[in-house]
Protein backbone atom coordinates (compact mmCIF):
# COMPACT_ATOMS: atom_id res chain seq x y z
CA UNK A 1 0.00 0.00 0.00
CA UNK A 2 1.25 3.54 -1.16
CA UNK A 3 0.34 6.81 0.96
CA UNK A 4 0.58 9.40 -1.49
CA UNK A 5 0.25 13.20 -0.68
CA UNK A 6 -0.50 15.31 -3.89
CA UNK A 7 -0.17 19.09 -3.76
CA UNK A 8 -1.98 21.56 -5.80
CA UNK A 9 -0.44 24.45 -7.67
CA UNK A 10 2.11 25.88 -5.44
CA UNK A 11 1.79 30.17 -6.24
CA UNK A 12 4.60 32.18 -5.93
CA UNK A 13 6.89 33.35 -2.94
CA UNK A 14 3.99 32.90 -0.62
CA UNK A 15 3.63 29.20 -1.72
CA UNK A 16 7.04 28.40 -1.46
CA UNK A 17 7.00 29.64 2.08
CA UNK A 18 4.00 27.72 3.26
CA UNK A 19 5.42 24.49 1.32
CA UNK A 20 8.59 25.16 3.27
CA UNK A 21 7.64 25.50 6.37
CA UNK A 22 4.71 23.05 6.38
CA UNK A 23 6.08 19.87 3.82
CA UNK A 24 8.66 18.79 6.19
CA UNK A 25 6.05 18.22 8.77
CA UNK A 26 4.43 15.82 6.30
CA UNK A 27 7.13 14.06 5.04
CA UNK A 28 7.23 11.56 6.93
CA UNK A 29 3.27 10.22 6.95
CA UNK A 30 3.53 8.93 2.88
CA UNK A 31 5.64 7.40 0.93
CA UNK A 32 5.87 9.25 -1.79
CA UNK A 33 4.85 13.25 -2.43
CA UNK A 34 4.04 15.22 -5.81
CA UNK A 35 3.48 18.82 -6.06
CA UNK A 36 2.17 20.62 -8.84
CA UNK A 37 4.82 23.51 -9.34
CA UNK A 38 3.33 25.25 -12.47
CA UNK A 39 2.82 28.56 -10.51
CA UNK A 40 5.54 28.57 -7.93
CA UNK A 41 8.02 31.06 -10.07
CA UNK A 42 6.45 34.90 -9.49
CA UNK A 43 2.84 33.01 -10.26
CA UNK A 44 3.98 31.89 -13.71
CA UNK A 45 5.82 28.66 -14.57
CA UNK A 46 8.61 27.31 -12.61
CA UNK A 47 12.23 28.22 -13.01
CA UNK A 48 15.49 26.89 -10.73
CA UNK A 49 15.05 28.00 -7.64
CA UNK A 50 11.21 27.22 -7.68
CA UNK A 51 12.34 23.72 -8.07
CA UNK A 52 14.92 23.44 -5.91
CA UNK A 53 12.82 24.81 -3.04
CA UNK A 54 10.05 22.20 -3.47
CA UNK A 55 12.37 19.60 -3.74
CA UNK A 56 13.97 20.93 -0.60
CA UNK A 57 10.59 20.74 1.02
CA UNK A 58 10.11 17.04 0.60
CA UNK A 59 8.61 16.77 -2.70
CA UNK A 60 9.39 13.30 -5.01
CA UNK A 61 8.22 14.64 -8.13
CA UNK A 62 6.85 18.32 -9.70
CA UNK A 63 4.29 18.44 -11.67
CA UNK A 64 3.66 21.25 -14.35
CA UNK A 65 0.79 22.65 -16.66
CA UNK A 66 -0.07 25.50 -19.12
CA UNK A 67 2.42 27.63 -17.79
CA UNK A 68 5.48 25.26 -17.95
CA UNK A 69 7.68 26.84 -20.21
CA UNK A 70 7.44 30.51 -18.77
CA UNK A 71 10.40 30.57 -17.37
CA UNK A 72 14.13 29.54 -20.09
CA UNK A 73 15.35 28.02 -16.15
CA UNK A 74 13.21 24.35 -17.15
CA UNK A 75 13.95 23.60 -20.33
CA UNK A 76 17.40 23.04 -18.41
CA UNK A 77 15.84 21.35 -15.78
CA UNK A 78 13.89 19.08 -17.69
CA UNK A 79 17.09 17.89 -19.36
CA UNK A 80 18.83 17.00 -16.20
CA UNK A 81 16.07 14.03 -15.30
CA UNK A 82 17.97 12.37 -12.58
CA UNK A 83 18.40 15.69 -10.39
CA UNK A 84 14.88 16.76 -11.22
CA UNK A 85 11.91 14.63 -11.19
CA UNK A 86 9.86 16.40 -13.09
CA UNK A 87 6.59 16.07 -15.35
CA UNK A 88 5.58 17.86 -17.90
CA UNK A 89 2.37 18.46 -19.85
CA UNK A 90 2.01 13.99 -21.30
CA UNK A 91 -0.38 15.74 -24.62
CA UNK A 92 1.70 17.86 -26.55
CA UNK A 93 1.96 17.74 -30.12
CA UNK A 94 5.51 18.31 -30.82
CA UNK A 95 7.50 15.16 -30.23
CA UNK A 96 10.85 16.97 -29.77
CA UNK A 97 9.17 18.71 -26.99
CA UNK A 98 12.04 18.68 -24.34
CA UNK A 99 11.28 16.19 -20.60
CA UNK A 100 8.59 13.71 -19.68
CA UNK A 101 4.89 13.83 -19.87
CA UNK A 102 5.04 10.90 -17.39
CA UNK A 103 7.50 9.02 -15.09
CA UNK A 104 7.76 5.65 -13.41
CA UNK A 105 9.22 5.90 -9.86
CA UNK A 106 10.23 2.49 -7.36
CA UNK A 107 8.37 3.38 -4.37
CA UNK A 108 9.02 0.68 -1.78
CA UNK A 109 9.37 -2.02 -4.32
CA UNK A 110 6.34 -0.46 -5.93
CA UNK A 111 6.12 1.25 -9.18
CA UNK A 112 3.82 4.37 -9.04
CA UNK A 113 3.90 6.23 -12.70
CA UNK A 114 2.87 10.24 -12.18
CA UNK A 115 1.49 11.87 -14.99
CA UNK A 116 0.45 15.07 -16.03
CA UNK A 117 -2.43 16.02 -18.68
CA UNK A 118 -3.19 19.07 -20.02
CA UNK A 119 -7.14 20.07 -20.81
CA UNK A 120 -8.64 21.75 -24.07
CA UNK A 121 -11.84 23.25 -23.10
CA UNK A 122 -11.32 27.01 -22.69
CA UNK A 123 -7.84 26.31 -22.96
CA UNK A 124 -4.94 26.72 -25.65
CA UNK A 125 -4.78 23.91 -28.05
CA UNK A 126 -3.20 20.79 -26.88
CA UNK A 127 -3.28 16.99 -28.38
CA UNK A 128 -6.41 15.09 -27.05
CA UNK A 129 -5.43 14.44 -23.71
CA UNK A 130 -7.94 11.00 -23.47
CA UNK A 131 -5.83 9.24 -26.40
CA UNK A 132 -3.14 10.27 -25.46
CA UNK A 133 -4.01 8.18 -22.08
CA UNK A 134 -5.22 5.69 -23.52
CA UNK A 135 -2.12 5.22 -25.47
CA UNK A 136 0.04 6.12 -22.75
CA UNK A 137 -2.35 2.92 -20.38
CA UNK A 138 -1.36 0.44 -23.35
CA UNK A 139 2.30 -0.12 -21.33
CA UNK A 140 2.29 -3.50 -18.94
CA UNK A 141 4.71 -1.64 -17.25
CA UNK A 142 3.07 1.68 -15.58
CA UNK A 143 2.63 0.10 -11.94
CA UNK A 144 -0.22 2.30 -10.01
CA UNK A 145 -1.02 5.40 -12.23
CA UNK A 146 -1.62 8.77 -10.88
CA UNK A 147 -2.67 11.53 -12.81
CA UNK A 148 -2.78 15.27 -12.55
CA UNK A 149 -5.59 16.76 -14.50
CA UNK A 150 -4.70 20.27 -15.26
CA UNK A 151 -7.37 21.63 -16.88
CA UNK A 152 -10.48 24.32 -16.85
CA UNK A 153 -13.93 22.86 -17.16
CA UNK A 154 -15.05 20.51 -14.40
CA UNK A 155 -17.00 18.84 -16.98
CA UNK A 156 -13.82 17.87 -19.19
CA UNK A 157 -12.24 16.87 -15.97
CA UNK A 158 -14.82 14.19 -14.52
CA UNK A 159 -15.24 12.77 -18.97
CA UNK A 160 -11.34 12.02 -18.12
CA UNK A 161 -11.85 10.70 -14.73
CA UNK A 162 -14.67 8.19 -15.49
CA UNK A 163 -13.41 7.37 -18.96
CA UNK A 164 -10.00 6.26 -16.55
CA UNK A 165 -11.80 4.54 -13.60
CA UNK A 166 -10.59 1.19 -13.03
CA UNK A 167 -7.21 1.99 -15.08
CA UNK A 168 -5.76 4.48 -12.72
CA UNK A 169 -5.57 5.08 -8.97
CA UNK A 170 -5.94 8.38 -9.07
CA UNK A 171 -7.24 11.50 -11.18
CA UNK A 172 -6.61 14.50 -9.76
CA UNK A 173 -7.60 18.31 -10.85
CA UNK A 174 -5.47 21.01 -10.83
CA UNK A 175 -5.52 24.59 -12.23
CA UNK A 176 -8.15 26.38 -11.05
CA UNK A 177 -7.05 26.71 -7.90
CA UNK A 178 -10.02 26.15 -5.41
CA UNK A 179 -10.33 23.16 -3.57
CA UNK A 180 -13.55 21.50 -4.74
CA UNK A 181 -15.99 19.02 -2.60
CA UNK A 182 -16.41 16.43 -5.22
CA UNK A 183 -13.86 14.06 -3.43
CA UNK A 184 -14.81 10.11 -4.08
CA UNK A 185 -13.30 7.20 -5.31
CA UNK A 186 -15.29 5.95 -8.52
CA UNK A 187 -16.87 2.45 -8.77
CA UNK A 188 -13.97 1.32 -10.86
CA UNK A 189 -11.63 2.05 -7.99
CA UNK A 190 -10.24 5.04 -9.44
CA UNK A 191 -9.84 8.08 -6.85
CA UNK A 192 -11.39 11.72 -7.99
CA UNK A 193 -11.30 15.15 -7.32
CA UNK A 194 -12.02 17.93 -9.69
CA UNK A 195 -9.16 20.13 -8.41
CA UNK A 196 -7.19 19.76 -5.35
CA UNK A 197 -6.79 23.61 -4.75
CA UNK A 198 -4.15 25.37 -5.07
CA UNK A 199 -0.55 26.27 -2.38
CA UNK A 200 -0.43 30.41 -2.15
CA UNK A 201 -1.95 33.57 -0.36
CA UNK A 202 -5.09 33.35 0.73
CA UNK A 203 -6.31 36.99 0.00
CA UNK A 204 -5.98 36.92 -3.57
CA UNK A 205 -7.53 36.05 -7.33
CA UNK A 206 -6.23 32.58 -7.49
CA UNK A 207 -2.93 34.10 -6.16
CA UNK A 208 -3.52 37.61 -7.55
CA UNK A 209 -3.26 40.23 -5.25
CA UNK A 210 -7.38 41.34 -6.60
CA UNK A 211 -6.56 45.09 -7.45
CA UNK A 212 -4.97 44.21 -10.80
CA UNK A 213 -7.63 41.58 -11.86
CA UNK A 214 -10.73 43.95 -10.35
CA UNK A 215 -9.86 46.48 -12.73
CA UNK A 216 -9.27 44.01 -15.75
CA UNK A 217 -12.61 43.32 -15.05
CA UNK A 218 -13.93 46.81 -14.95
CA UNK A 219 -11.98 48.03 -17.92
CA UNK A 220 -11.84 45.12 -20.04
CA UNK A 221 -8.27 46.14 -20.32
CA UNK A 222 -5.45 44.01 -19.03
CA UNK A 223 -3.39 45.39 -15.93
CA UNK A 224 -0.37 43.70 -14.60
CA UNK A 225 -0.98 40.99 -11.78
CA UNK A 226 1.10 40.88 -9.01
CA UNK A 227 1.42 38.29 -6.19
CA UNK A 228 -0.53 39.15 -3.21
CA UNK A 229 0.62 38.89 0.36
CA UNK A 230 -0.03 37.83 3.65
CA UNK A 231 -0.96 34.44 5.10
CA UNK A 232 -0.80 31.13 2.54
CA UNK A 233 -2.55 27.92 2.48
CA UNK A 234 -1.50 24.71 1.02
CA UNK A 235 -4.06 22.01 -0.37
CA UNK A 236 -3.97 18.93 -1.29
CA UNK A 237 -5.29 15.32 -1.57
CA UNK A 238 -4.25 12.00 0.08
CA UNK A 239 -4.53 8.81 -1.58
CA UNK A 240 -3.70 5.28 -0.61
CA UNK A 241 -3.11 3.14 -3.58
CA UNK A 242 -2.90 -0.42 -3.59
CA UNK A 243 -3.00 -2.63 -6.78
CA UNK A 244 -3.22 0.11 -8.95
CA UNK A 245 -7.05 1.55 -7.49
CA UNK A 246 -7.47 3.48 -4.93
CA UNK A 247 -8.36 2.89 -1.10
CA UNK A 248 -9.21 5.72 0.17
CA UNK A 249 -8.72 9.77 -0.66
CA UNK A 250 -9.37 12.60 1.75
CA UNK A 251 -8.58 16.43 1.28
CA UNK A 252 -5.71 17.93 3.18
CA UNK A 253 -5.51 21.82 4.14
CA UNK A 254 -3.70 24.13 6.27
CA UNK A 255 -3.42 27.49 6.38
CA UNK A 256 -1.10 29.66 7.56
CA UNK A 257 -1.60 31.43 10.87
CA UNK A 258 -2.40 35.83 10.36
FE1 LIG B 1 -2.12 26.88 -11.61
FE1 LIG C 1 -2.58 26.31 -14.93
Amino acid sequence: MLRVLFVGDVYGQPGRRVLSAHLPTLRPDFDFIIVNGENAAGGFGLHREAAEAILKAGADCITLGNHAWHHKDVYALMLDEALYPLVRPLNVSDPGTPGMGWRTFEVGGERLTVVNVLGRVFMEAVANPFLALDELLLRPDLGSVFVDLHAEATSEKAALAWHLDGRVAAVIGTHTHVPTADTRILPGGTAFQTDAGFTGPTNSIIGADPAAPIQKFLTERPHRFAVAGGPAELNGVIVQIEGGKALSIERYRYVEEA
